[in-house]
This record gives structure tokens, sequence and C-alpha cells, in this order.
């Protein structure tokens, strides 16, 4: 019996096959088991020599038992850590590092300014209304400026006949939203993507603004003036002229349009130096229209809003004459300008 069950204990290749010899053996109808039954009926002498002989087979089965087990599992150990096994002297394979497109870079780094002089951040959709978009900026129906602006319209669905939605084509709604949601006092800027069917080197279909609009008791255009003074010192690490040129918007009263100093010539574009002129924003005295329109009194608040062209100050920060390359997508382009690794 013993070798019997040794032998097949050794044969066990698995588990599976080690538990099927216990049950045979120990288990409650083991033939191991069913012998001890059996003491039962024997003459006390018969039990004398049979039981300790029994006890000690079953104790040696079980033993045996146990370190096959763990000799099978110490085997598939060896063997998964073979397969397993690396080279770590290998030369290591290079991940391309990911990196921030230049256009968040100064996105993010011109909240950053606004934030430090008070500023905080708002949002808006991109698929707006045109009530936000044109009529609450004291845009009507009629005016020139929806033309202007080359606007792209989404088309409803069949029956619906509300007037369509549009994507938008500057980040001033957002003041609308953000005068109804909050009310005055506003010091926010918003920075997004805007839309306009628009193609050539300094213009893209899509580019980004940031908004900036400043509501209380007592703001000036001195107050807009010292701002952005503030700003492209700050943006550009060193004083930058500015030209502030009258203009009109019909969401601002007076208006004016700024643009930066810089020298284009072949290929590249530097701040700050030359006599070329750069248009980065559009700016104003909010229109009383729009005040009411958002629900504020404008005899009791004024204040001031400029919308600025994140990308044309990215031109001008890194010297890039042409607006497009920030959308094609080329790699060799980006690191070029050391903006991917
Ligand atoms: N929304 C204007 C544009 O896109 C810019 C602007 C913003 C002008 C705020 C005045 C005040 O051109």
């Amino acid at each position: 019996l013993k070798e019997k069950y040794l032998s097949a204990i050794a044969d066990a290749s698995d588990e599976a096959a080690i538990e099927e010899v216990r049950i045979a053996a120990l288990g409650k109808k083991g033939e191991v088991s069913l012998k001890m039954r059996e003491l039962g009926k024997m003459t006390p002498e018969e039990r004398q020599t049979a039981g300790p002989a029994l006890n000690a087979l079953k104790d040696e089965l079980n033993s045996a038992l146990i370190a096959r087990k763990t000799a099978l599992a110490d085997a598939a150990l060896e063997e998964r850590l073979r397969g397993e096994w690396l080279d770590v002297t290998l030369p290591a394979r290079r991940r391309p590092a990911g990196s921030i497109h230049p256009i968040s870079q100064v996105s993010e780094e011109v909240t950053a300014i606004f934030a430090s002089l008070g500023f905080s951040v708002a949002e808006g959709p991109r698929v707006e209304s045109d009530w936000y978009n044109f009529d609450a900026l004291n845009i009507p129906g009629h005016h020139p400026a929806r033309a202007e602006m080359d606007t792209f319209y989404m088309r409803r669905a069949e029956g619906d006949n509300r007037p369509p939605a549009v994507l938008r084509t500057h980040t001033s709604p957002v003041q609308i939203r953000t005068m109804e949601k909050s009310g005055a006092p506003i010091r926010i800027i918003c920075p997004g993507g805007v839309y306009r069917a628009d193609y050539d080197q300094t213009h893209t279909p899509m580019f980004h603004q940031i908004e900036g609009l400043a509501i209380d008791k007592d703001i000036s255009m001195a107050n807009l003036k010292w701002v952005l003074e503030q700003f492209f010192t700050a943006f550009f690490g060193t004083e930058v002229k500015t030209r502030f040129r009258a203009s009109h918007f019909p969401f601002t009263e007076p208006s004016a349009e700024v643009d930066v100093q810089c020298a284009w010539d072949n290929g590249t574009v530097k701040v700050g130096e030359g006599d070329d002129w750069l248009e980065v924003l559009g700016s104003g005295m909010v229109h009383p229209n729009v005040l009411r329109n958002a629900g504020i009194d404008p005899d009791e608040y004024q204040g001031f809003a400029f919308g600025m062209g994140i990308d044309r100050l990215a031109m001008l920060k890194y010297g890039i004459p042409d607006l497009r390359a920030f959308f094609d997508s080329d790699l060799r382009w980006l690191r070029h300008y050391g903006f991917a690794a």
C-alpha cells in the first residue's frame, strides 16, 4: 500500500493529480482511511501492531504529499523566472517626451500674469447662440460687423426654426454670460478658441483669444491702458512700444485697437524693434447697451473690456512670422522651435 501511494505521489505532475492521490488514500473513503476504520473490529493484540503501523503510514503519505506539492510550486516559479528574465544591460528604447503646445503655453502664461493682477478665469461655450455672440453685444441683425466677422453658422435640424447657432467669432460673449451670472463688480479673463472663415499669414479659421473684463464704479480708459502696459511688460520681459489706435466696436465706446512694435524680416519677426506694427487686441469702455443687456445699471457701473489674440502674442514672443504653422502639427517644425523633443 505504501509503495503504491508513494509512487503515485512521485508520478503526480500537478496539483490536481496530487489531490486525486490524497483522496484515494486519505480521503473519507480512501483506502488508508477504510483500513483505519477496520481497526475497531480487530482483537486488541491485532490492533496494537496494526494501529501504529497505519498511523505511521498516514503520516508518511501526508508528508510525501506536502513535499511533492512544494516541489511542483518551486519548479513552476523557476520556470516563470526563466521566462520573465530581463536583460537590464540592453540599451533603452527612446520614447519622445510630450510637450505643451506653444499656444497653450502662452495661454497659461497670459492667464498667470492677469491672475497676479487680480483677474480670475471665466469660460463659455464655443458653439454660441447669435444672441450672446452678436445681439447682446450691441451688434443687431443688419449690422455689417456680422458679415465682417466671417461667421461660421451651424445647420439646425430640419423643422427647427430657431436662428442658427454660430461658432463664436470672439470671446466677447463670455462678457455677457459673466455679467448675467455674477453681476458687478467683475474682474475676469476668458481664454479660448474662436472661429472665423479667414486664412492667410496672420489669420487661421480657428484661433485663440483672451477676453478681459473689469466692471466697477470708477473704471476708466486709464485703468485699461495701465493694465495692458503692465501685461505687455510682464509678458515680453521688457518694455515694448505699444500703439493705441482709435477704433470702433459696437460693444465698446470709446474703442481702441492696440498694436505692438515689431520688425518683420526674412522669415522672422522681432518684438520691440523695427517699424512694423502687429495688431494684438481690440479694447474699449463697455457700451452702456451691453451693460443693460446683461442686467447691469450703466449709471452705477462702468468697465473696460479687451480681446487679444493669443496666437499673435505667441508669434511675437517666439519670432514666428506665419501663424498657420502653429496648427500644422508638423513635428519637425515644433522641434525646430524647441516646442517638442
Ligand atoms: N471682440 C473683439 C474682436 O474679436 C475684440 C474686443 C474685445 C474689442 C473686447 C473690444 C472689447 O475683435
